[in-house]
């Protein structure tokens, strides 16, 4: 009661002080005592979180000039209570001192050891202590070290031992290429490696495209020439692998190298090996590609295979049933994935068309299946390409092997199609020369290339003539279709070099005709064809 009439007295006070005129009076010079909400000690049901009303009804002007608000939220077991009152913060209140009282609004702040749970706020304002803050969870001043003392040993050990793991790798990229330090025959120092992304995850060389993310070059020693094309050479290369003691382990690989005048052809079989959904057991297995600039050279590092290139194979061997079989077979799964928009576990993949098929862009691999090589012509097909973009890629190929259509430059640029089927063409005409030299044919001639040996690069105006104006193919002699297997073959032949390409078959359907002639197999035999000339044995002869 005594304080309720302590608050009417103020009330009547302020009331006077507003009210009066202040006639004469410097108002700046003049310092009036604060209006605050004056309840004392009263139940509250504010729980100490958020923003709560003071719910006090008592508004006071302070007694005293220096006065400032203050609330006071106390808890006591379930017991909740909130005092609002004028204070000097000149002095302490209950022994604590108001370092918050220039504050604009009335902002809680929790105090220890005051017995019971404790918060405090003062402010400045007219009536600032009716609505009170509690700020959200702050760390207390203890937990912020002991947060502190049990992360920096875990900070400590994880930078130790990301560091261990860099150094590893460091040191163990440095013993791989002991070429790197012994003065290697080719000098790679200064150049750096174009690298190509890879989703495998064998760690052999032998894997294409596998990550290699050392900017180093490969230590790779070439060996003997082995090809020679248009743009590059190819040569037969150890890459070097293992420690510097001792006989050093290597593995053969090929290496095509391109003159700094190619750069462009060797940009584009890069680009199209570089995709990782190219890889195949058909096509050539891709390891790098590399900018040797010290040589002004450019590399692309593949696998090697021993028995060269199919016209080489052809022209050496006389073959059987089963291995035109193999070959034929191998040759269309290549090239329905080079035209397929997807992988084999399905996923979209962007198509390619090779546009220089012919029997020397093919290797034979060690189990008598075809790769598909030479890449430098190669197109692929996706969404992005304009007409303009593909009617500038040009009439392009090995005149021999081009198809009616590229031969007067008239593909139907609208339709990608058209280019698979101009691939189909240039492989029928493999096909007919795998055929060529099979034994289940009858008598085999000597190798010869499709359209024969006229020249040996016939130019585009001969092969219009042959092809355009008296609709030439290569012969297939009635005497070759008494065998079903070497029937079945060459009737899918003439539907892939069909003059109409929309009347081709594609690459996909070709593949799937060899698959279905698996049962002929039993029908003659490796046997029955010559003895192989292993590899080793043909660069023997090629030598003396
Ligand atoms: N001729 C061209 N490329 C070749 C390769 N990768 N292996 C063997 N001979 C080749």
């Amino acid at each position: 009661m005594e304080r309720l009439g302590f608050a009417l007295w103020c009330w009547s006070v302020a009331l006077v002080l507003v009210l009066s005129p202040r006639t004469g009076a410097n108002p700046g010079a003049m310092k009036l005592r604060k209006l605050c909400k004056f309840c004392d000690v009263q139940a509250t049901s504010c729980s100490g979180v958020g923003r709560c009303h003071a719910e006090c009804e008592i508004t006071s002007i302070c007694p005293h000039v220096d006065d400032v608000c203050v609330s006071i939220w106390r808890k006591d077991g379930s017991n909740m209570t909130i005092d609002t009152i004028c204070h000097n913060p000149a002095h302490k209140l209950l022994d604590l001192v108001l370092d918050d009282y220039n504050n604009s609004k009335c902002e809680m702040r929790e105090k220890k050891g005051m017995g019971v749970q404790f918060f405090i706020c003062s402010c400045s304002e007219e009536e600032c202590n009716e609505h009170i803050y509690f700020t959200p969870y702050r760390l207390d001043s203890q937990v912020v070290p002991v947060v502190l003392v049990s992360l920096v040993p875990l900070l400590v050990l994880t930078v130790l031992v990301i560091t261990s793991f860099y150094i590893y790798r460091v040191y163990r990229q440095r013993n791989a290429g002991p070429m790197h330090k012994k003065g290697a025959p080719l000098d790679y120092n200064d150049d750096h490696a174009i690298i190509m992304d890879d989703k495998g995850s064998d760690s052999s060389s032998m894997q294409a495209n596998n990550l290699n993310h050392n900017t180093e070059l490969l230590p790779i020693e070439l060996d003997s020439q082995v090809g020679k094309g248009r743009f590059a050479e190819v040569y037969k290369a150890k890459l070097k692998q293992g420690s510097s003691v001792g006989e050093q382990p290597f593995e053969t690989v090929a290496v095509k190298i391109f003159q700094d005048e190619e750069h462009a052809s060797w940009k584009n079989e890069k680009d199209i090996f570089s995709d990782a959904d190219l890889r195949h057991e058909n096509v050539l297995h891709f390891l790098t590609a590399e900018e040797r600039k010290a040589q002004k050279q450019y590399w692309l590092i593949t696998a090697y295979h021993p028995w060269g290139n199919l016209q080489e194979y052809l022209t050496r061997h006389i073959i059987s049933w089963q291995d035109l079989w193999v070959l034929g077979g191998s040759l269309a799964r290549g090239v329905a994935h080079l035209h397929s928009d997807r992988t084999l576990c399905g996923r979209y993949k962007v198509p390619i068309v090779h546009r220089d098929i012919k029997s020397s862009n093919i290797l034979v691999k060690n189990d008598l299946t075809c790769c598909l090589c030479d890449f430098g012509l190669g197109l692929r097909l996706d969404n992005s390409l304009s007409v303009d973009e593909l009617a500038n890629s040009g009439q392009v190929g090995t005149a021999r092997y081009m198809a009616p259509e590229v031969l007067e430059s008239r593909i139907n640029l609208e339709n990608i199609e058209s280019f698979k089927q101009t691939d189909v063409y240039s492989m029928a005409l493999v096909l007919w020369e795998i055929t060529s030299r099979c034994n289940a044919i009858g008598e085999v001639k000597e190798y010869e290339p499709p359209f024969g040996k006229v020249r040996e690069h016939p130019c585009v105006e001969s092969m219009k003539d042959s092809v355009l104006r008296d609709r030439g193919r290569p012969e297939i002699p009635d005497s070759w279709i008494n065998h079903p297997g070497i029937q079945i073959v060459c009737g899918t032949i003439d539907e892939c070099w069909d003059h109409d390409p929309e009347a081709r078959l594609t690459a996909h359907c070709v593949a799937e005709r060899f698959g279905d002639m698996e049962h002929l197999d039993k029908l003659s035999s490796h046997s029955d064809a010559e003895e192989k000339t292993t590899p080793a044995e043909i660069s023997a002869a090629d030598e003396k």
